[in-house]
């Protein structure tokens, strides 16, 4: 009998200051790292023995938080508010982490929003606001990251790689999604602007992945699991029958910025339960 109820099966448990150091000595910038999937890869990677540059846009205290809690896993870590679509405030929050941490090992693109409409009442600003924030901030992150890792090259003590770029992008950058047209076009455009550079930057033994997380138990999309009803009709999207939690991306973070995936890159890791399977193909077709 196939599961239909997450309720009684096992939770993955793992311990929370994990004895095995995977990213020790590992310097690491995530945006939009104050709530959501980014606060949870932020962890994570702490957890993992990473310093890490916790960026955000609003929300002083929530960043404070996920600092003190890197902080006690033993690892270096510290709050800094930019918009990650400003070029100058970008390129001020590199110089920052250099100064503060030397050098940059791993970026997380992770800042990302969505302003929903129907697409023909959607507005300049909001279609603006998505791409400035979803794909720019990434490129302007990326060419930052890009620059530190060619101006150091590869330390072999710390990892086989010149530095590792995972961009936060979605399910939607390959399937389409209606009423959300700013934000599927906008991830659409990090699946190849992931590839591009990975292709332009691996000589340079640079690493640029994405991870493509299906639903999400977070802040952006509170509607679709929040009541019984949302919850019910979501899991007719996902085969493995429960929501991911954001620590299910952390986990793939870690994994996907560490050496045990040295000879990955230009390519999109779906964390999303099977979202991606074509669930109406489950019966018919
Ligand atoms: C969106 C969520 C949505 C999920 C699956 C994510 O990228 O931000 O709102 O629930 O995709 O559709």
């Amino acid at each position: 009998m196939p599961y239909s109820n997450e309720e009684n099966l096992p939770k993955v448990v793992l311990p929370e200051c994990p004895a095995e150091k995977i990213l020790k000595g590992q310097k690491a910038l995530v945006t939009g790292a104050n709530s959501g999937i980014g606060k949870a890869i932020a962890v994570a990677l702490g957890q993992a023995g990473a310093d890490v540059v916790v960026n955000y846009v609003r929300g002083d205290e929530q960043a404070d938080e996920v600092v003190k809690v890197i902080q006690s896993c033993d690892s270096r870590a510290f709050a800094h508010r930019a918009d990650v679509s400003s070029e100058d405030q970008v390129k001020a929050m590199f110089r920052k982490m250099v100064d503060e941490f030397g050098t940059i090992d791993i970026l997380i693109n992770n800042a990302g929003l969505q302003k929903d409409a129907p697409f023909e009442e959607m507005t300049l600003d909001q279609w603006n606001l998505v791409i400035g924030v979803n794909l720019t901030g990434q490129f302007l992150c990326a060419r930052e990251a890009v620059r530190e890792f060619k101006r150091r090259g590869v330390v072999k003590d710390v990892s086989c790689s010149a530095g590792k770029i995972i961009c936060i992008s979605s399910v939607h950058e390959v399937i389409p999604w209606a009423g959300h047209v700013n934000y599927a076009a906008s991830k659409g455009g990090v699946m190849l602007l992931m590839k591009s550079v990975a292709q332009e930057v691996a000589p340079y033994r640079i690493r640029v992945n994405s991870i493509a997380p299906g639903a999400i138990r977070t802040p952006i999309n509170t509607a679709a699991w929040s009541t019984p009803e949302a919850y019910a009709s979501l899991m007719k999207l996902v085969p493995y029958k429960r929501i991911g939690e954001p620590e299910d991306i952390g986990r793939a973070a870690v994994w996907l910025a560490s050496d045990y995936s040295d000879y990955i890159t230009g390519t999109s890791l779906f964390v999303d339960g099977g979202m991606t399977l074509y669930p109406g193909f489950e019966e018919g077709g």
